[in-house]
């Protein structure tokens, strides 16, 4: 939003109606709240200091917290759009100033009253939406110590949770996280996986071995070179978390690569802006091919934004999945190659490269790292697995309290989790 547009609004939230009074002057540590007034069109709520913002009934009618409108085992609305029709007038507007927090009580037409804690409408009026993104706090590098990132296969399990809780945390800031000391079997995968959700099954199973026997139509079932990749592009929906389980390995190479594509991403876009912005706006097309049993296809460019907060939201790029390009406007197209191979030759120098070791389960979040590995010789035999994003996002909420978007949930781990990493991988 333009600087002139934010001073208009600001202006037209500032302008009282005529009937209102004001009611009382308190003063917190970050809020003034100097009073209410009401008019037909809007209740206007002193709840940010220095500004007066003018509310819709209508809103508020709808976002009564009380357990007529939300039902309190369910937490599903009871109210519906349709009902606000006749029951969205206000009557009076009042501060209570007894509670704790202070709450505004409002009464409607129909005699129905509506509370509202002040934090939870500071939390909630207006686009206060920002969304959960990656922790920009990711240090990880080559010369990361693997223990900073893991977390011990009996502590992950454990009740208390807090082996858990700590996994989950690494997943935010780093994108990725390990597990070790796990019996290398398909058992343990299956647990550490049902830790947090349920697996999502895809045509790969819901929980599946592999090694390089081309089982599947992809390059992981083979014994080769795996370029830095996100999961599943040819989805509508890509994989959130994905697993890698290595239950055996007698033989060389096949060491593992991780890239955090979120930070690689943000130097990328100071780097080279009009190149980020191809990359965003370009669609790509991305398929899976397996005759006469599968063919997905699914068209969004690599770096893919939230269309509300315009932030990254998911890295999509998988160089052995393009389908033909057939999206690329003519003109765009040299440039378009410009971009791509600058961000892939960026990619493939910020990857940091270890060994999954029998016992060790790898956790990246695909929707922001990309993993690949080095050829290999001999027996390799991995258990893999999907968790989709909801699942995942559901349980880091109920980790970390249960916030509406994880948002607060980053600010805590932001703040709790301060050890940074500073010694080596396994190469
Ligand atoms: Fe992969
Ligand atoms: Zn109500």
């Amino acid at each position: 939003m333009s600087v002139l547009i934010t001073k208009i609004l600001s202006r037209r939230l500032l302008k009282y109606p005529q009937n209102y009074g004001i009611i009382s002057t308190i003063s917190k540590a970050h809020v003034i709240f100097r009073g209410l007034c009401t008019s037909e069109s809007g209740v206007n709520l002193s709840i940010y200091e220095n500004q007066e913002t003018r509310v819709s009934p209508l809103w508020l009618r709808h976002h009564c917290q009380c357990q007529n409108c939300v039902h309190p085992s369910t937490h599903q609305r009871v109210l519906i759009p349709g009902d606000l029709r006749n029951s969205s007038t206000v009557k009076s507007v009042t501060l209570d100033k007894k509670s704790v927090e202070e709450n505004i009580k409002i009464v409607w037409n129909d005699d129905h009253v509506s509370t509202y804690k002040i934090k939870w409408l500071q939390d909630n009026i207006g686009d206060n939406y920002a969304g959960l993104n990656g922790s920009e706090n990711n240090n990880v590098d080559s010369t990361t110590d693997i223990s900073e990132v893991s977390v011990n296969f009996d502590d992950f399990l454990n009740n208390n949770n807090r082996g858990l809780q700590k996994f989950m945390g690494h997943i935010q800031k780093f994108g990725f996280a390990l597990i070790v000391d796990a019996p290398p079997d398909t058992v343990s995968t299956k647990k550490a996986i049902e830790r947090i959700a349920q697996p999502q099954v895809t045509m790969f199973g819901g929980l599946y071995e592999f090694q390089s026997d081309l089982k599947h139509a992809d390059t992981a079932y083979t014994s080769d070179y795996v370029h830095l990749h996100t999961d599943c592009t040819y989805f509508t929906e890509p994989n959130g978390l994905q697993v890698f389980h290595c239950l055996e390995h007698i033989g060389e190479g096949g060491i593992n690569s991780v890239a955090d594509g979120f930070k690689i991403a943000q130097e990328f876009s100071r780097e080279y802006p009009d190149q980020y912005e191809i990359l965003k706006s370009i669609p790509v097309p991305w398929h899976y091919i397996d005759p006469g049993k599968y063919s997905f296809y699914n068209v969004a460019p690599i770096l893919q934004h939230n269309p509300y907060t315009d932030k990254l939201q998911c890295l999509r790029y998988n160089p052995h999945d393009m389908a033909p390009l057939n999206t690329i406007p003519l003109v765009n197209v040299s440039e378009f190659y410009e971009s791509i191979i600058n961000f892939s030759d960026k990619l493939e120098k910020k990857a940091v490269w270890f060994k999954l070791h029998p016992g060790m389960i790898l956790f990246t979040d695909n929707w922001r790292v990309l993993h690949g590995r080095s050829e290999f010789t001999g027996s390799r035999k991995m258990c893999g697995s999907y968790i989709t994003r909801s699942d995942w996002l559901s349980k880091f909420k109920v980790m970390f309290g249960n916030v509406q978007d994880g948002s607060n949930a980053c600010t805590y781990l932001n703040g709790t989790l301060t050890s940074y990493c500073k010694h080596n991988f396994s190469k």
